[in-house]
């Protein structure tokens, strides 16, 4: 699909009021996306398991307006409480997705959001967020055109996500799902995710992830800004090309349901995307001691008992611990005993592999 079928004609019979309601979960990556061209498009493709427990709930109440308006109307509630400064973000999603959904300016909105985890807790929310919002939107433009087929709608979804934030895209189905072109999956788009088509081992089913919340404050450099800092990159050729590499190893490592191999290539890639950062320019470091601290326990843990317990990191401090449900209790254990020390406020979030979004009645 090219983005020309993304594009909708004008709707004669508008309903004049409605509200819709969608959950939408986070989504963390295992081949990471780090670089992108014009338009959101990816530079290279990325893979992700969809979480379950880290979502975001968004209403949208749809009033029409009286004539016709030049400009977007909308309020924000986050959490309850009007948030004047979140409406510049869905301001500028809402002039890139216009042309996508000509509706948008008949409307007045009433969108109200909040998370199921902490605003502050340094895990991003613009992966759920967008998604959640898209789904809304994607949910009324439904009710326009009756004919829409389902995988139509997920497709959309994912593509107005992504433009609001690229991993967003991740985050409309589970429970694996691949976004970016690549040679190995035909169907594989740059505009959208898509469900990973390939067989994957019942261990990888009902993985879990804990995420060790290092440090809650405000990331020092936006995704956006570190995106950017790609281009003239020296090593993004070679990082855009391994991330092809991998996903091919992956195929073989899914299949199998090996972990020693899994784990080899989801910590490279989470120490890959920290070492772009750490090699830009401007260079910028955004693990702490404590990410480290971890890193390194895990490590001697894994040497002594072979837990396959390995770590991934996103854009930030803050440590994402992934293993099997086999082994839960046994990692539950080590996280109490010699973890939580180097959580902030000792807090952590327990997580597992999701089905994707809800609409919620
Ligand atoms: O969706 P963005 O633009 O916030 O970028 C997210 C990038 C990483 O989280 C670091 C990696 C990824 O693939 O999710």
């Amino acid at each position: 699909m090219t983005e020309k079928d993304f594009l909708s004609k004008s709707y004669n019979d508008l309903p004049s009021e409605g509200k819709v309601t969608w959950k939408a979960p986070s989504n963390i990556a295992l081949v990471k996306y780090w670089g992108k061209k014009a338009n959101q498009i990816p530079a290279n493709p990325s893979i992700s398991f969809t979480l379950d427990a880290c979502a975001t709930t968004t209403s949208v109440s749809y009033t029409k307006k009286e004539g016709d308006s030049p400009q977007f109307s909308f309020d924000l509630i986050f959490e309850g409480k009007p948030k004047e400064d979140f409406k510049p973000k869905i301001q500028t999603f809402f002039e890139r997705i216009e042309k996508y959904l000509p509706f948008l300016k008949s409307y007045h909105f009433i969108i109200e959001t909040s998370n199921s985890f902490p605003h502050s807790s340094g895990i991003a929310s613009s992966a759920s967020g967008m998604a959640a919002l898209s789904l809304c939107l994607m949910d009324i433009e439904k009710k326009l055109n009756g004919s829409m087929s389902e995988d139509f709608f997920k497709k959309k979804a994912s593509f107005l996500a992504r433009l609001g934030s690229g991993s967003a895209g991740r985050s409309i189905e589970g429970d694996l799902i691949q976004w970016g072109k690549y040679a190995a999956i035909e169907e594989s788009s740059d505009l959208y995710g898509v469900r990973y088509p390939f067989k994957i081992a019942t261990v990888f089913k009902n993985f879990h992830d804990t995420i060790l919340l290092v440090h809650k404050g405000q990331k020092q450099v936006s995704s956006s800004v570190g995106h950017n800092l790609m281009h003239d990159h020296p090593y993004a050729e070679r990082r855009f090309a391994q991330a092809h590499e991998n996903l091919d190893k992956l195929k073989t490592i899914f299949e199998n349901g090996d972990l020693d191999n899994f784990i080899r290539i989801v910590e490279s890639e989470a120490l890959t995307l920290h070492a772009m950062m750490m090699t830009s320019m401007p260079y910028f470091i955004l693990m702490k001691p404590d990410t480290l601290e971890i890193i390194n326990k895990i490590w001697s843990y894994r040497a002594s008992t072979k837990v396959p317990l390995c770590f991934t990191l996103d854009a930030g401090a803050n440590v994402h611990l992934l293993y099997p449900e086999s082994v839960k209790e046994k990692v539950i254990q080590f996280i109490q005993d010699e973890l939580v020390v180097h959580c902030e406020k000792g807090h952590y979030i327990c997580d597992r592999i999701g089905d994707g979004a809800r609409k919620l009645r």
